[in-house]
């Protein structure tokens, strides 16, 4: 197929071209981001590849739909970012990568946690400069320390079993809740329990209406004092106004996030010659608990692998008629 990149970056090129040698699709890597006004770099295409900022509005879609996209392969998990009811109306089918590496992203909410409380990034630089003191670098044992999963889907399932493993007790809240984990000894409660009783929170849900601002003013106020939330799914699970607040009033105690409510036009770019005007961002990054990385959780070379893979299969099926496993039902 005839494919659109948008959002590319190096790595993306060299993962896809390197598979595509067993596909053989026709692709076109675009460093921009698909909007209604890049949409027009679709045109002569049959579908389009994206990324979980690139905006397909129902603007977007009906451009591309004008210009005959019929596919929307996301190279990713998520699709927040998707008009799925205009995709729809506009006969476009869109497809996804659901789980390339869910190891990758649970590994880096454990990497937040760790680096949080044993505060090795102050460590680092400390040493670099023959500081040896250990003044203010005292952290917790993880061990029987209660750990809250909101989320037990693929990814959820992942952190929760490494948990266990530090010998935490793992309570989780889903509204479809896993029979593996319960098997583990996860105990699944109402959503009010697990904000009082854990130490440390992680959302593994999706973005959706049900969850966006999951996290806000009512659930900081709920939660234990000092507790430490991590958030790898979406920024907007978190209400970024409340959450400043709650750190000011050193209710939260600790918070690590891979995504931030206003992360499209800020991540994935270097802009350490430009000002940052997100005056929010600035904030949290001016708490010296806050740790916040820029949605590198799915960033291992055995993800991008898989999503290379799976991305170029999801065209393939769709090419030719087969059945397609991974479609983004509307
Ligand atoms: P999944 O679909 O396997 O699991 C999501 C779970 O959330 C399901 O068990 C579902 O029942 C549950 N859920 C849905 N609505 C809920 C609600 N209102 N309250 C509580 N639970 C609810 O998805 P997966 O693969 O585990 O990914 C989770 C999220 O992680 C994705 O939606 C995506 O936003 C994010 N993600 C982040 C990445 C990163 O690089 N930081 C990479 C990949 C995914």
């Amino acid at each position: 197929m005839k494919v659109a990149f948008f959002s590319t970056k190096k790595y993306d090129k060299d993962f896809f071209e390197q598979t595509n040698e067993k596909f053989d699709h026709e692709l076109t890597f675009f460093e921009t981001a698909l909007n209604a006004h890049t949409a027009s770099l679709a045109q002569g295409y049959e579908a389009v590849c994206v990324f979980v900022n690139d905006d397909l509005n129902k603007k977007t879609l009906e451009k591309l739909a004008g210009y005959g996209i019929k596919l929307i392969a996301l190279r990713c998990a998520g699709f927040n970012n998707v008009d799925l009811e205009a995709a729809a109306e506009n006969d476009i089918t869109s497809v996804r990568v659901p789980a390339y590496s869910p190891q990758a992203v649970a590994e880096h909410a454990v990497a937040l946690i760790l680096t949080l409380n044993r505060k090795t990034h102050k460590a680092y630089n400390r040493v670099r400069e023959n500081n040896f003191s250990l003044d203010k670098l005292t952290g917790f044992n993880l061990y029987g320390k209660t750990v809250g999963v909101i989320g037990t889907g693929i990814i959820g399932i992942c952190f929760a079993k490494i948990m266990l493993g530090f010998g935490c007790k793992v309570l989780a809240f889903d509204i479809k809740p896993s029979d593996e984990l319960k098997d583990l000894g996860v105990k699944y409660v109402a959503i009010d329990e697990l904000l009082k009783e854990a130490d440390i929170i992680s959302l593994h849900c999706p973005l959706n209406e049900q969850t966006h601002h999951l996290m806000d003013a009512d659930a900081f106020n709920k939660m234990k004092d000092g507790a430490m939330l991590i958030n790898t799914g979406r920024g907007a699970l978190i209400d970024t106004t409340a959450v400043v607040e709650a750190l000011k009033k050193e209710k939260l105690g600790y918070l690590g996030i891979d995504v931030y409510e206003q992360e499209s036009g800020l991540f994935f770019n270097d802009r350490s010659e430009t000002i940052n005007k997100d005056d929010d961002f600035l904030r949290l990054m001016s708490f010296p608990n806050v740790l916040i990385t820029g949605h590198q959780g799915f960033f291992t070379r055995e993800a991008l692998e898989q999503i290379a893979q799976v991305t170029l299969q999801n065209l393939s099926d769709f090419e030719n008629g087969n059945e397609l496993e991974n479609e983004v039902p509307a």
